[in-house]
């Protein structure tokens, strides 16, 4: 039996956020698909998150290429139909092969409002529908100034996932400091260690030991190639969530051949 840590393959996730129209995000998967060695199959998970409007061209880019990457939303609505105006839901997602969806991610929470509550709705309907969630977390600059970080994330994780029942497939946390996205600047790699640490002891406690060694941790926040590798050789991190240096494709299979070599 390999380790429990052996057994969590890495996984990087792009989040496109509001950026690449049809075609751009069409082209931006085929450079990553292109790029992507088969080798790395068993060696990483790769996750493009692009806009609605792009999922159906991202998923047919990766059908026709046979790759191995996979494909992601950014966001889902808990309700499975009906009068609710702009909203996606989780069946709707799934038809366009969609495997993955980030919900809470800070962006949403602060600029669209989303609370936890919300977040943790979104999760029950991902697990119900079989697509595995990406949940984000992160503590403003004030709280981590204040040295608060871990009963901060840990809360927001708790609140995250409240009324959610012990799910037979995998959630994963993002754990992304909200000063640290897009602002270049980074967590330490043992700030990252702890926090994720602490998330994995949350996860043992709200659904049992065996989720918590199953379930993977990302990092997230101004990830690129040239640091990735930090975060990824903490035992606790399991991967990363890049925004920006995923838009490129050279530069995300760069990211991506460093956590496959590390
Ligand atoms: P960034 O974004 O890599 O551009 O900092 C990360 C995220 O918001 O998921």
């Amino acid at each position: 039996m390999p380790s429990s840590v052996e057994a969590r393959r890495p996984l990087v996730a792009a989040n496109w956020k509001m950026n690449k129209t049809y075609s751009q995000g069409v082209n931006l998967a085929q450079g990553v698909c292109d790029r992507l060695e088969r080798s790395w199959r068993t060696k990483v998970d790769v996750v493009m998150c692009p806009p609605f409007t792009v999922l159906r061209g991202v998923s047919n880019v990766i059908a026709f290429d046979r790759s191995f990457a996979q494909v992601g939303a950014q966001d889902c609505y808990w309700e499975p139909a009906g009068a609710f105006t702009g909203a996606i839901s989780v069946e709707m997602l799934a038809d366009l092969d969609c495997a993955w969806c980030i919900v809470g991610h800070s962006e949403r929470r602060s600029l669209f409002g989303e609370t936890s509550e919300q977040v943790a709705r979104k999760v029950s309907a991902l697990l119900a529908g079989k697509v595995t969630p990406i949940v984000c977390v992160g503590e403003p600059r004030d709280v981590y100034d204040a040295g608060d970080t871990c009963a901060y994330v840990v809360e927001q994780l708790l609140a995250s996932l409240e009324g959610v029942p012990a799910p037979q497939g995998e959630v994963v946390v993002a754990y992304e400091p909200v000063w640290a996205i897009g602002s270049g600047l980074v967590a330490t790699p043992e700030h990252a260690q702890v926090v994720a640490s602490a998330i994995r002891e949350a996860i043992a406690r709200r659904f049992g030991e065996q989720a918590a060694q199953r379930d993977r941790v990302l990092y997230g926040g101004s990830v690129k190639p040239g640091n990735v590798g930090m975060f990824t050789s903490c035992p606790d991190v399991d991967g990363v969530l890049v925004g920006g240096a995923s838009l490129d494709a050279e530069s995300f299979c760069d990211l991506i051949k460093k956590v496959v070599d590390a």
